[in-house]
């Protein structure tokens, strides 16, 4: 048995095994019935990148465990008077027990847990990877469905700036899905395993959607474009998740967008607030998926 993991990075160094016992122990978890078990432990939240839902839950997550945590956001902190990564790592390391951060330049957090000894999280790192955010979209798909294996998951939207899609797929893919990629040209890698293995590409949106079991739809990272440019109205025209083209999925499929989602753009209100979307469910799952990982990786014995 592998052991427990010291750091969260990527979900390539989770091996099935520890992706579902992270996964059982989510389901048992829930922040309306707050546990004393990291209760004295500090976690501090460094974002040098803007973040609603992915701070908060993990802010929530941790002191659902009892755990106290400090906010640094990199416009505050002295990160602004340019001190390094590896100085505000050294300086939390001696004050605080583990680090959950994000940050725009991929590979950041791997860098930083080499040069510190306390665990670190990672919160997304600029295209690489989000692993919680991964977790807790499986964790979200077996609410609905019995396993993921032979699961037709097909994601649409930005796939070439989305760290969620590059976790995602490592993922599903690990657990036995296929795993389908559908996009405009520029916003798809040039091949499909530069993402993960196992992962198809299918450049037309009603191709992709027949017969899905899960549609994760993707915002356009308007952020990371760099002077490309997408024509909006196209884009909606031919990528866009609406009603008659859900139709084409399972009738149980379930609609996903790991957020902030661009109502109108990547799918229509709707679409949004249909019986099949899980939204929001996505939201409460990503609090208790973060108490599974905050809990797996701090607690126990030291
Ligand atoms: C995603 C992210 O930041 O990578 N959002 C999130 O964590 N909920 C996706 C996005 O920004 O579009």
């Amino acid at each position: 048995m592998k052991a427990k993991p010291r750091s969260l990075l990527a979900i390539e160094s989770l091996d099935s095994r520890q992706i579902l016992d992270i996964l059982a122990l989510a389901r048992r978890m829930n922040p309306a019935r707050p546990r004393t078990t990291l209760r004295g432990r500090r976690i501090a939240l460094l974002f040098y990148e803007n973040s609603t839902r992915t701070r908060t839950s993990f802010e929530i997550a941790a002191k659902s465990l009892g755990a106290s945590t400090v906010v640094i956001h990199a416009t505050t902190a002295s990160i602004e008077k340019g001190e390094s990564l590896k100085d505000t790592g050294r300086t939390l390391q001696s004050i605080v027990d583990a680090i959950v951060m994000r940050h725009p330049s991929s590979g950041a957090p791997m860098l930083l847990s080499r040069l510190i000894e306390i665990p670190i999280i990672n919160a997304g790192d600029g295209m690489h990877a989000h692993p919680s955010q991964g977790l807790l979209d499986a964790f979200t798909i077996l609410n609905h469905k019995k396993s993921l294996k032979g699961l037709k998951i097909v994601t649409i939207g930005d796939i070439f700036h989305s760290r969620v899609a590059r976790s995602d797929a490592h993922l599903f893919s690990k657990l036995g899905a296929r795993v389908v990629f559908c996009g405009p040209d520029v916003l798809l890698p040039n091949t499909a395993t530069e993402l993960a293995p196992g992962v198809e590409i299918v450049r037309d949106m009603e191709t992709a959607l027949k017969g899905a079991d899960v549609v994760m739809m993707l915002r356009v990272q308007q952020e990371r474009l760099q002077g490309m440019q997408i024509n909006v109205d196209e884009y909606i025209r031919r990528y866009q998740l609406t009603a008659s083209r859900l139709k084409l999925a399972k009738k149980d499929a379930i609609v996903m967008h790991p957020g902030p989602m661009i109502r109108g753009m990547e799918m229509t209100d709707e679409v949004a607030d249909c019986k099949q979307s899980v939204v929001l469910e996505q939201v409460l799952n990503g609090v208790k998926v973060r108490m599974a990982i905050l809990q797996t990786i701090l607690g126990g014995r030291r």
